[in-house]
């Protein structure tokens, strides 16, 4: 199988139009387009959290509605643009992920582990309510990396950091990925980024695909 996710003709209210869109199973792909042309729209609609009007969906040629959406989303993880930060400190967050897994808690150096791949330097212990915004982005980050799944959906999982730490990051999730052979489809607001770390590139423009 080629193809993680295939697309056709598929309609989603007034924002997307797509006619056909292949996604490469273990590549990373990045999305591209202005804000408000559907980035977001078209990964809520890969991991089913709102349904297509019209058109298909498959993932591992399989009709995603034919696919029970839980089991769908341990396979395919969203890293949503505004990812929701829990009361408790940094470990009970990253656990958060494992309890939907129905996984065991896992060790503080394993968590460690995860938080270092996402660049962020606290003790698990520290509150991350405190954190700061892109502290929490990064959180979140390791805890859906931490969600192992097959597949991650990232939406602009950089857009809270600054040139350097994007950089660090972004370059530390393709080699974590990499290194287990996942898939990614991360949206980006960085020409730069997509161009050195996409192996494909999607541009989206007023709903429909541009060029591939
Ligand atoms: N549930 C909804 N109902 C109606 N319109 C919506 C809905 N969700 C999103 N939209 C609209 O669809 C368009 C695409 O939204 P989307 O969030 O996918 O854009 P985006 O490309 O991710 O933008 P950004 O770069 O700003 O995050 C926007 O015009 C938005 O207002
Ligand atoms: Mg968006």
């Amino acid at each position: 199988m080629k193809y993680i996710f295939r697309l056709e003709k598929v309609k989603y209210k007034d924002i997307l139009n797509i006619e056909k869109l292949n996604i490469k199973k273990d590549k990373v792909t990045c999305i591209l387009g202005e804000s408000g042309s559907g980035k977001s729209t078209l990964l809520k609609l890969l991991n089913n959290l709102i349904s297509l009007d019209e058109g298909s969906i498959y993932y591992k040629d399989k009709d995603i509605l034919e696919i029970n959406p839980i089991d769908l989303r341990r396979q395919v993880i969203m890293l949503s643009q505004n990812p929701v930060i829990f009361e408790g400190n940094i470990r009970d967050n990253l656990n958060l992920a494992l309890e939907f897994k129905e996984k065991e808690n896992e060790s503080d150096e394993k968590l460690k582990e995860y938080l270092e791949i996402a660049n962020l330097k606290k003790p698990l212990d520290n509150d991350a309510k405190k954190l700061s915004g892109g502290e929490k982005q990064r959180l979140a980050l390791a805890r859906a990396l931490l969600s192992d799944g097959q597949v991650y959906l990232l939406d602009e999982p950089s857009s809270s950091l600054d040139d350097e730490t994007e950089k660090f990051v972004i370059e530390s999730i393709v080699n974590f990925t990499k290194q287990s052979n996942k898939t990614v489809i991360m949206v980006t607001h960085s020409i730069d980024i997509a161009e050195k770390y996409g192996e494909e590139i999607i541009n989206l423009y007023k709903g429909g695909i541009t060029n591939e």
